[in-house]
């Protein structure tokens, strides 16, 4: 949730650490800083707020240098104050550091610092990091040694990088929290995610759990926390600074709503063959999934809806599955056996309820594998096996392209599951892959409609906002209300559509409308529900395609491409997420950015 972005080089430190800093506001944005070494110390400037606010604190003050680190906050030790941004440093500002994750033993280490003559300014737990270092550099420890010391000491997770005054070097560490190195001739960066560098380098080397990076004009090293080399390998990354940016659209969000027909095409592409009803999923040939009898997928948010889509066509391929969400299964985990596959769905690779999940799963001897959009996450190297949905970073606090394309996945890993356990292609292949495959054309065309935006406007100002579906539906409905809660602040609840009758039609009246999703699973049943609502004074929004009977009967009508009933919810959703979207528009919200949420959520 916290970013971190580093540079060593030839260049000035500044620019590149406060691009950084803005790239990354999306992982936490309550606070901000950054650390230069500037030839006669080490420059520190932080505050609490945006990236903005540091910009216009650092004003004429005079900033150079060629060694620098930067991070943006989102609190999890302290609130956010100027005291309690990154970087920290010993309080000589002879060290310096940003750190991503939590130091689960830091009172401790924090009492025998204070011991010793240490004082401490925050409230974090980081700041411990940079008084250590300073420790073993007072016992006489060469910088490198001090701070792998210093890092031996830590116990949670982290991602740290640290300048001592004086070198031409940045330390780092990984456990647990991601870091990546990027390479450009002789400007090296470092950060906790690509696109903070991206219109620098493409070319990156990412660190793995236990590693440490040392850093200068020279080039990059790799150890183990010990000392011992390794090598990490340079690759080439796919997404261009372009893509990273926000184009022509107005917010993020917008822009990876639209992204949706190439997110889908990509996530596809090489793994369906219509013609012969056939579903190809590299690294995973027939007969991979013989003798799965039982799938849990882990998740949490929007990924856990995309969980509860891909149990539902599991269950309806005839394979047994549950969806769990990762932060309870600690305290809920069904049994695991030989025959139990568990599947983390997570978009960021690095949330860490999942993966804390996912490791309980391992731990208990489970088969795993993740489903996840980020190369090099975590739970991608975790995970026994990995399936990438491709859909392109995604900046927007508020999933949008990646839940369509985890749920796609999802459906074409349920097939897959089904035909490797039946030992023969289900025959609602014939019908799905042709319809998947003409998709990414269907959501161009319903992008290009602006009923959302009329709905959105018609019922703005309601006092609620309820979403009900059925069968792959549900998910749907429960992602629409989320989504809707997220990024407007106004009340919304999703609800299995028969459910509606058994408690939650008590809030039902003329100010609550109801969207109702059509996925051909038991229409005339979510018509009922539907109608039941509408008696009591709700204006009904139907969600389907033209010509559907419940288009005729509700107040209103959003309509869909029609498609495979596996499909149709996934439709649905993009014309949900567009109603959102500009609802929180009209709203004048930050919607790329909504309060007290961050993307990535890497503390349980
Ligand atoms: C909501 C949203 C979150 C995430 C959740 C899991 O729009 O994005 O609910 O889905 O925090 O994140 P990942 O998928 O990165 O594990």
């Amino acid at each position: 949730m916290c970013g971190i972005i580093g540079h060593v080089g030839t260049d000035d430190a500044l620019d590149t650490l406060l691009t950084g800093l803005e790239n990354l506001e999306y992982r936490g944005y309550d606070s901000a800083g950054i650390a230069v070494q500037n030839g006669s110390g080490i420059a520190v400037q932080k505050r609490s707020g945006k990236v903005e606010e540091l910009k216009s604190s650092i004003g004429e003050r005079h900033i150079e240098g060629n060694v620098g680190i930067g991070h943006t906050r989102w609190s999890t030790h302290g609130p956010p104050t100027d005291e309690n941004a990154h970087p920290h440093t010993d309080g000589t500002e002879d060290v310096a550091v940003v750190h991503n994750g939590i130091i689960e033993n830091y009172a401790g280490l924090k009492t025998w610092l204070r011991e010793r003559g240490h004082t401490f300014t925050s409230d974090t737990d980081t700041e411990v990091i940079p008084h250590l270092i300073q420790y073993y550099l007072d016992e006489g420890m060469e910088s490198e040694a001090a701070f792998r010391r210093a890092i031996d000491e830590l116990e949670g997770s982290y991602a740290v990088t640290a300048m001592v005054d004086g070198e031409h070097v940045l330390y780092a560490a990984r456990k647990g929290s991601p870091l990546v190195v990027g390479v450009e001739d002789d400007e090296f960066f470092l950060a906790s995610d690509v696109p903070a560098f991206l219109e620098y380098t493409d070319t990156v080397a990412y660190l793995e759990d236990g590693d440490v990076a040392i850093i200068d004009v020279e080039g990059v090293e790799f150890t183990d926390l010990a000392g011992e080399s390794i090598s990490r390998e340079l690759e080439t990354v796919e997404w261009d600074p372009e893509q990273a940016g926000k184009g022509e659209y107005d917010h993020f969000m917008l822009k990876e709503i639209h992204e949706q027909p190439t997110a889908l095409a990509q996530a596809i592409e090489g793994r369906i063959d219509p013609e012969n009803g056939r579903i190809a999923l590299e690294d995973f040939p027939p007969g991979t999934f013989d003798g799965v009898e039982n799938v849990q997928l882990i998740a949490c948010g929007t990924s856990y809806h995309a969980a509860l889509y891909g149990s539902v066509a599991l269950n309806q391929a005839g394979i047994h599955a549950t969806a769990l969400l990762a932060n309870e299964y600690s305290v809920t985990a069904p049994p695991v056996d030989d025959d139990t596959l568990v599947i983390a769905v997570t978009q960021s690779g690095e949330t860490a309820d999942t993966l804390s999940a996912l490791r309980q799963a391992t731990a208990a001897g489970a088969d795993t594998l993740t489903v996840t959009n980020v190369v090099g996450s975590t739970a991608a190297r975790e995970a026994d096996d990995t399936l990438f949905i491709r859909a392109g970073p995604e900046i927007g606090v508020a999933a949008t392209k990646t839940f369509s394309s985890q749920a796609v996945m999802l459906t074409l890993l349920a097939q897959r599951i089904a035909a490797d356990a039946r030992d023969e292609t289900p025959a609602d292949l014939q019908s799905l892959l042709p319809d998947l495959a003409q998709m990414p054309g269907q959501l161009e065309d319903l992008l290009a409609t602006d009923d959302a935006a009329h709905i959105a406007s018609q019922y703005q100002g309601s006092q609620s906002y309820f979403f009900i579906g059925r069968g792959l539906g549900y998910p749907v409905a429960l992602e629409g209300a989320l989504k809707f809660k997220e990024i407007t602040y106004e009340h919304a609840e999703g609800f299995a559509s028969g459910e509606l009758k058994h408690g939650p039609l008590a809030l039902v009246t003329p100010d609550t409308p109801v969207f109702a999703v059509f996925t051909g699973e038991e229409d005339e049943k979510t018509l009922k529900n539907a109608e039941e609502a509408q008696t009591r004074g709700a204006p009904v929004i139907a969600v389907c395609p033209e010509g559907h009977r419940a288009a005729e009967v509700a107040d209103e009508h959003l309509e869909i491409p029609d498609a495979d009933d596996e499909l149709a919810g996934l439709l649905a959703n993009v014309q949900l997420q567009l109603v959102s979207y500009h609802a929180a528009e009209l709203l004048d919200r930050p919607i790329d950015k909504p309060r007290n949420l961050a993307k990535s959520v890497t503390v349980e």
